[in-house]
């Protein structure tokens, strides 16, 4: 029997993600438990499908057979299984290879395979049935992410009666750019198939209709794209996070006393910078080590007066550009602390591990500094943590204006993470600034942050795609 013949098609809401929003670990017993997992689409999409009668399909994160469905948190989780090859040329090679670098700037060079294409059309087509065998007649179905950019059209083909979402998490690449993907019109059309395409940013939507217009020769008006007797909407939605939730967490006692120990701990610095990214080389995690070690040469920081704590949890660990980055970035910090550090303790404090949310909520309320100095990022979630976690008014956020949350945190210390110098001086600035000044721009953040949370994002986009039913 397979799955679809066991799953009821009775969901009035489906996500369609790459991954669940559990992962499966192992107790050193050898048993094993589902845990919810670290990573921006997880945290912001399991509270709003849990509790109505939702379904996820998704990928559990490893190879072979597929767990039977099941319940978790008040959603039907529909596993999809990959084999070790279809991890290799779906996952790692067309997503993260391919496809990951070209969104992002082609920060590094990105590969193309017809066998990782071939892979991807499969794979994709299995989300597809899965998701088609799931959902209740009208259902919406909400698509996320560059991993599944074919299954729109392809539910479309066998479920005419669904309403269709997509989502991009990460950036949408310039017409210049995008066309370089040998498969570049495939993917077009697997999004058209969508009722509305979102994104985080203006920018990005208006890439994608001049793409239907120029490469597709389609009319477009504005955000309206007329394709195969229907119209595409495309548009920007800005992800959020739970801003309250993530407030009252870095506002309980017990996370502002961990707080208070993390500095004791670092030996009581003057000043502490943080940095917390997944390990991925579109972060400029390399950019802040920089910096960092510049302004110590310079003798303008000194260590261990002020420390850099870097979390940097380990991500795609089989994909070559992030094997060479690790090495760097190791490389980097050994450096620093070799003509650094003392017998007091290192300048840098890195840790390639993930961490609890609350020892991250009270790493966020312990740093003076936040340096976040993406080269591009569709949004990046660690931004809004911080400014939510800074109830008490504390804290400087350094950001890359090449987040797309720049384009809301406008009172941050914006930066150009290819400008060493500008990084240092915006670094310097943020250190140095008055507990009046940090305290205005971190209000005004937060104001801007608590009304666009993240349940003013999926009502929006949930909104939006109702009115295209
Ligand atoms: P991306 O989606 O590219 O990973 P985001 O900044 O948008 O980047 O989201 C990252 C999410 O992962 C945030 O919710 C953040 O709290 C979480 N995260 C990042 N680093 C860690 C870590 N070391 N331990 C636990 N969670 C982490
Ligand atoms: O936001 C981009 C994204 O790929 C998400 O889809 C994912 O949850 C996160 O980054 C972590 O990446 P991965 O699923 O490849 O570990």
């Amino acid at each position: 029997e397979n799955t679809e013949d066991q799953v009821k098609a009775d969901s009035p809401v489906v996500v369609v993600a790459n991954r669940l929003p559990v992962d499966q670990v192992t107790e050193p017993d050898g048993s094993t438990r589902w845990q919810r997992s670290p990573g921006g689409l997880v945290t912001a999409l399991e509270p709003f499908v849990a509790g109505r009668g939702g379904a996820w399909v998704g990928w559990s994160g490893s190879a072979g057979e597929a767990p039977e469905p099941f319940e978790s948190g008040g959603m039907q989780l529909i596993p999809v299984p990959l084999s070790e090859g279809e991890v290799d040329r779906y996952y790692e090679g067309m997503s993260n290879a391919s496809l990951w670098p070209l969104y992002h700037d082609v920060v590094e060079k990105p590969e193309y395979h017809r066998a990782w294409w071939d892979t991807y059309v499969q794979v994709n087509k299995r989300f597809a049935e899965r998701a088609a065998a799931v959902a209740a007649e009208n259902a919406i179905v909400w698509v996320h992410d560059y991993q599944l950019q074919l299954v729109p059209a392809m539910l479309r083909q066998s479920r005419p009666d669904l309403t269709i979402g997509f989502f991009l998490h990460i950036p949408f690449p310039p017409y210049e750019l995008f066309t370089q993907l040998p498969w570049r019109s495939a993917v077009v059309e697997g999004l058209l198939g969508a009722d509305l395409v979102g994104f985080q940013r203006p920018s990005a939507a208006a890439n994608f209709v001049q793409l239907a217009r120029r490469l597709h020769d389609l009319t477009c008006r504005r955000d309206q794209i007329e394709y195969d007797g229907r119209t595409v909407v495309a548009k920007a939605f800005p992800i959020s996070i739970d801003a309250a939730a993530f407030d009252e967490l870095a506002s309980s006692s017990e996370v502002i006393a961990r707080a208070k120990e993390i500095r004791e701990e670092l030996g009581n610095p003057s000043k502490m910078i943080l940095g917390v990214d997944r390990l991925d080389y579109t972060k400029g995690i390399g950019v802040r080590l920089e910096a960092f070690q510049e302004l110590l040469e310079d003798g303008v920081l000194e260590a261990p007066d002020t420390v850099l704590v870097q979390v940097a949890t380990p991500s795609r660990e089989r994909v070559e550009h992030y094997v060479h980055m690790r090495e760097t970035i190791e490389q980097q910090v050994g450096h620093i602390n070799g003509v650094f550090g003392s017998i007091a303790g290192p300048a840098v404090h890195y840790f390639n591990q993930s961490m609890p949310r609350e020892e991250l909520a009270a790493l966020y309320r312990a740093a003076d500094v936040m340096l976040v100095t993406p080269y591009r990022d569709g949004m990046n979630l660690v931004a809004k943590e911080y400014v939510a976690a800074r109830g008490d008014g504390g804290g400087a956020l350094v950001l890359s204006e090449f987040a797309g949350a720049a384009a809301e945190l406008k009172q941050a210390y914006l930066v150009n993470p290819h400008d060493i110098a500008g990084v240092k001086n915006q670094l310097v600035r943020a250190l140095r600034a008055e507990p009046a000044e940090t305290t205005k721009r971190m209000r005004a953040m937060r104001r801007h942050l608590f009304r666009n949370d993240l349940e003013h994002w999926a009502n929006s986009f949930f909104d939006a795609l109702r009115r295209q039913a």
